[in-house]
């Protein structure tokens, strides 16, 4: 088990937010993930003008993930610009489902839980063919 500075993770967050790109909602959000090798990794929405097109902040943030070394979600922060909690939308539980696994902890309104309250049930690697 890490353990989890998540006064720092949500703190890195609000931060991450301050890079969005929202000019259609005006809603800035970041989100800030621990690495199982420590390093932490953030994402931020990125808006466009077809707006269905949009990414999550969870979307830009599992290519950083990819793109900085790999690796597993151990704990992930979710924060507007003005560091109110935001939780991941329904799509972006299943992102980070599998990046993290059932064991990745979220910082929800309920307090820190396992993506398994999360996203209960989860369809996810295990339900594939091998
Ligand atoms: N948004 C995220 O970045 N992550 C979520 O999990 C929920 C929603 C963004 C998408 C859009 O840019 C804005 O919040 C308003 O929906």
């Amino acid at each position: 088990m890490m353990t989890v500075d998540w006064e720092a993770l949500r703190a890195s967050a609000v931060q991450a937010a301050k890079s969005a790109y929202a000019p259609y909602s005006g809603l800035h959000v970041g989100v800030a993930g621990l690495v199982d090798d420590g390093r932490v990794v953030l994402g931020c929405n990125v808006e466009n003008a077809s707006y269905g097109l949009g990414l999550c902040a969870e979307c830009t943030m599992a290519g950083q993930l990819r793109l900085s070394g790999g690796g597993r979600l151990v704990a992930v922060a979710c924060r507007s610009g003005e560091g109110e909690l935001l939780m991941p939308c329904g799509r972006c539980r299943q992102i980070l489902f599998e990046l993290g696994g059932p064991d990745c902890e979220v910082d929800t309104p309920r307090g820190v839980l396992p993506m398994s309250d999360v996203l209960p049930d989860a369809f996810g690697p295990t339900d594939l063919p091998s």
